[in-house]
């Protein structure tokens, strides 16, 4: 088990101020994971917290169950809420964000004809939700087409209000996409279509630790996110941001007591208490994730995590001579870089990195095109980079 040293200023170029870190996750040896984006590893301190919880549970069920579990669900809860800027009353703990989008898509009342607003960069579960949900009530799902190159935030807020009609009952938008791995102008977006009067819909789970959060700031009626990737809580564990004006209306994915009896539930979020006799540890140990990654120093982390990912992104450049979709000056990427492979069909690179190097990276298609996507957190490294590319320029130069 480990907690940061109090290093206060680390260097975020120095791979030496650094390395402490790396002793804080148990990683296999036969792996460089540079794929933090799609399943986020835990600290050692996390997966410790959690198995204490686990053997509460295991030890004495009834007590851990009708004594210690629903105080302890509503701390995490309010150390969860206090970090992504809300009130505990607005936010329920779910499993990752692709439940809390079924959940969004279950609940949000939608009429024949109505519109739901996507675009050509949502996550493909997220499309297929919505797909659902739409065909179900008789709406239509419309795609919005964003441009090939991402030059300024207004360029992206008007390529998405212009898709919007008076039938647009709802928009769906990504805080960070997951195939592009963009920071999406988010502040902006939810202001322009707040101000139209269309409900907003964020799927969030790039964002919380990655970037600066505060969900009430945005103006958006939904927010949905996961907490195993850049918070590096358990996986399992994920939260859903309601708006009080839609709280009503949203239905709990299983009915069940809701509270543990004799409480009968009397608001939304207590619907979400009691769904049924499971394992809540990812839950109860948000707070240690949150706490671990505290003390590090979120800006400590967000430097050094964007320093690796901008020396990657300069290696890749320079060894296809291609541009990403957006300038990372200009804020459009964080912890993660995404560029074009050179043109040709990659399918089997991601497989060939893996079995031939013990490299994890998401090797991409998107509009026809093939991308390398490489994510960092603090047990990555120069070196880890270095063997990356070199194994990446011998497979497809
Ligand atoms: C933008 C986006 N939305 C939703 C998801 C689904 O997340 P989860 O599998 O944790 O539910 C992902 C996963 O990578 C994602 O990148």
């Amino acid at each position: 088990m480990n907690t940061p040293n109090p290093i206060s200023k680390r260097d975020p170029s120095n791979d030496r101020d650094w390395f402490d870190l790396a002793t804080h996750w148990k990683l296999r040896s036969d792996t460089i994971y540079l794929n933090h984006g799609s399943f986020g590893l835990q600290p050692n301190v996390v997966r410790h917290h959690r198995r204490g919880w686990i053997d509460r549970l295991d030890e004495q069920p009834m007590d851990f169950y009708l004594r210690q579990m629903e105080s302890a669900l509503y701390e995490a809860r309010a150390s969860l809420a206090k970090f992504v800027g809300t009130s505990a009353a607005n936010l329920v703990l779910i499993d990752n964000a692709t439940y809390a989008m079924n959940i969004v898509a279950n609940s949000f009342s939608l009429n024949p004809g109505d519109e739901v607003l996507i675009n050509d960069h949502e996550y493909g579960a997220v499309h297929r939700i919505w797909q659902r949900a739409c065909d179900a009530a008789g709406a239509r799902l419309v795609s919005a087409t964003l441009p090939d190159s991402f030059e300024s935030k207004e360029q992206i807020v008007d390529c998405l209000t212009q898709s919007a009609t008076s039938k647009t009952r709802l928009l769906v938008v990504s805080h960070i996409t997951s195939a592009t791995a963009l920071i999406m102008p988010i502040e902006e977006i939810c202001d322009a279509f707040h101000k139209q009067g269309i409900a907003i819909c964020v799927d969030g789970p790039h964002a919380p630790a990655h970037v600066e959060l505060s969900v009430e700031n945005l103006k958006c009626d939904f927010y949905t996110a996961s907490l195993h990737k850049w918070l590096c809580a358990p996986l399992g564990s994920g939260f859903l941001y309601v708006h009080p004006r839609f709280q009503n209306s949203i239905q709990p994915p299983v009915k069940s007591w809701g509270r543990l009896l004799p409480a009968i539930p009397e608001t939304w979020d207590e619907e979400f208490t009691w769904i049924g006799s499971r394992d809540p540890s990812p839950f109860l140990s948000v707070p240690q994730a949150i706490g671990w990654i505290q003390d590090i120093g979120l800006d400590n982390f967000r430097e050094r995590a964007c320093w690796l990912a901008s020396y990657t992104e300069n290696c890749l450049r320079d060894l296809f001579n291609t541009q990403p979709i957006g300038d990372r000056n200009d804020g459009w990427y964080g912890a993660m870089t995404h560029v074009p492979l050179p043109p040709g069909d990659w399918s089997g690179l991601q497989k060939q990195l893996w079995e031939q190097i013990g490299i994890e990276v998401m090797i991409i298609q998107f509009k026809e095109r093939w991308y390398v996507r490489v994510s960092h957190h603090l047990y990555n490294n120069q070196t880890q980079i270095n063997t990356f590319i070199k194994a990446i320029s011998r497979m497809t130069t």
